[in-house]
């Protein structure tokens, strides 16, 4: 299948943190080849006209997400699958909304917190003004939206006397820190991440061992330990598995599935944690769709329990599949069709039905090898009703003839009781006519068509099941977008999905 691997638009000269992105791209998409898909990697950037408009254009059967930031900021990560989500498609990991409330560490905080679990006390410069308090301890200055360490050094730890000179740290580091940042307790100690797979079920946890750290130097994973491979803290912090530490490692592990469960995760996760002097756990962030490089954490802890990378991006692919399609509600999205430029198809349309195209929309009909038996019969079954009936019987037809032979045809009209809701039946091309465009161009006519005849929205209907991708992607692209979905429509496990476009 097609899988569109979406990633941010990394400029050349970006920082390591962005420039990973690239690696990530390359090994995903070399694990889909493998597994035998096409992969197309589709950068994007702040233009979310453009993705869209790229995304119907591919019209994948999947998008595998590795978007991280957009334009450099983590603030827009939300948007794209925002984008994905309202065309249908599925993907990859956690859903917009998982992605937003994970990755805004304070939004990320206050569920985890309302969820009763264990997250060190934080700050805001706003919460500052409100005269909110100081929390007891040392503090740490901590970005809100950018994540990989970004702006954590050791100057990051701080020790403010008061409110006000915690205000000035925070304005200090503001520039560094992406624009929003607040304070959090700091926790000496250990640090594990917990790697999580839809299910939800855990992978190996992992330690970050600092070794040899001199004495007063905090020991933490920060922007050097992260990508400066020639920094003592990129050479001094090592993953290692524990064994041993049996409770502990089983506490980390229900809490890691009970975070999973507050923010109702999809797709694949790593929970960070630190563990104080005392042994207890304090959840730092949790990372819904984290880097998946073949380095990286949570590669390293499928690896460990015997998931190779490519396995790991197979079983990522396969449980984005296995869900039920985004049912989506739509209100008035307005898509006109437009002409595409450079598809000019040299075609005739016409409307009067002759007899003798009977068996042309037949042959048409059943070569396509989408239909059953059943519904090649009632293809025709308009047809004659149409021949005997005219425009009374209520259907309206369109064919499309090349050199005198008809290689398309459209079947449409009027939702009986509605004031402006027309269905498109039936359209076909014959498989001979593939990729000449024919079919849009017949969607664009029968739009036309129907707008005349004071028609405002045009529904077409598919079935949800995979070998019903084609036709899916046909309707993105024909700019039609997803107005419904139901569930075991047609029968168990097929699904009814109904496109609209707005006139
Ligand atoms: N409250 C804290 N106490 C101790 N160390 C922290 C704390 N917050 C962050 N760190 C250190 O900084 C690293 C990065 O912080 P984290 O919250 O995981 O953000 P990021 O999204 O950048 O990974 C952590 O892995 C940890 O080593
Ligand atoms: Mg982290």
């Amino acid at each position: 299948m097609r899988v569109a691997v979406l990633h941010a638009d990394v400029p050349e000269g970006a920082p390591l943190d962005e420039l990973d992105t690239l690696v990530q791209v390359a090994a995903v998409s070399r694990a889909l080849e493998a597994l035998g898909h096409q992969a197309v990697a589709v950068p994007c950037g702040l233009d979310l006209g453009a993705v869209e408009a790229r995304l119907r254009d591919l019209a994948p059967d999947a998008v595998f997400n590795l978007v991280e930031s957009l334009s450099g900021a983590g603030r827009y990560l939300p948007l794209v699958p925002a984008v994905v989500e309202r065309l249908g498609l599925p993907m990859t990991g956690a859903t917009g909304d998982g992605l937003y409330l994970t990755s805004n560490k304070l939004v990320s905080k206050a569920v985890l917190r309302a969820a009763g679990l264990p997250v060190p006390d934080w700050v805001s410069a706003a919460d500052l003004a409100a005269g909110g308090s100081l929390p007891r301890g040392r503090l740490i200055l901590k970005s809100v939206w950018e994540h990989a360490s970004l702006g954590l050094d050791d100057d990051a730890i701080v020790d403010p006397v008061d409110g006000a000179a915690l205000v000035d740290a925070l304005a200090s580091r503001l520039g560094a820190l992406g624009g929003e940042a607040f304070a959090e307790v700091y926790i000496p100690g250990r640090e594990f991440n917990v790697s999580v797979m839809a299910g939800p079920r855990v992978l190996p946890v992992a330690e970050i061992a600092f070794r040899d750290f001199p004495d007063g130097k905090p020991q933490m994973v920060g922007y050097a330990a992260k990508w400066d491979e020639g920094s003592f803290e990129y050479q001094h912090t090592v993953r290692v598995f524990p064994e041993g530490d049996e409770a502990l490692l089983a506490r980390l592990e229900a809490l890691s599935l009970q975070a999973w469960g507050a923010f109702g995760l999809t797709g694949y996760a790593r929970v960070d944690f630190r563990v104080d002097a005392a042994g207890r756990p304090w959840i730092l962030e949790v990372n819904a769709n984290p880097c998946l490089s073949p380095d990286a954490g949570f590669a390293a802890a499928a690896e460990r329990s015997g998931l190779s990378h490519q396995a790991l991006i197979g079983a990522i692919l396969d449980e984005a599949l296995g869900r039920p399609l985004p049912g989506l509600r739509l209100s008035g999205g307005v898509m006109r069709p437009r002409p595409v430029p450079g598809r000019q198809v040299t075609v005739s349309l016409r409307e009067a039905l002759r007899p003798d195209d009977r068996g042309a929309i037949e042959e048409i009909v059943r070569a396509t090898g989408f239909f059953s038996h059943e519904e090649v019969e009632i293809a025709v079954e308009l047809v004659d009703d149409h021949l005997e009936k005219g425009l009374e019987g209520g259907y309206h037809f369109l064919l499309a003839e090349r050199e005198g032979r008809v290689v398309g045809y459209a079947c449409y009209g009027q939702v009986p009781a509605t004031t402006a809701s027309w269905d498109l039946y039936w359209i076909a091309t014959h498989p001979d006519q593939q990729g000449t465009g024919l079919g849009r161009v017949m969607v664009d006519e029968v739009a036309d068509r129907v707008r005349a005849l004071g028609g405002e929205v045009l529904f077409a209907e598919t079935s949800g099941r995979p070998q019903y991708a084609p036709t899916r992607g046909f309707y993105l692209r024909t700019h039609f977008t997803q107005a419904a979905l139901f569930p075991d429509f047609y029968a168990p496990g097929d699904d009814r999905v109904v496109y609209a476009l707005t006139l």
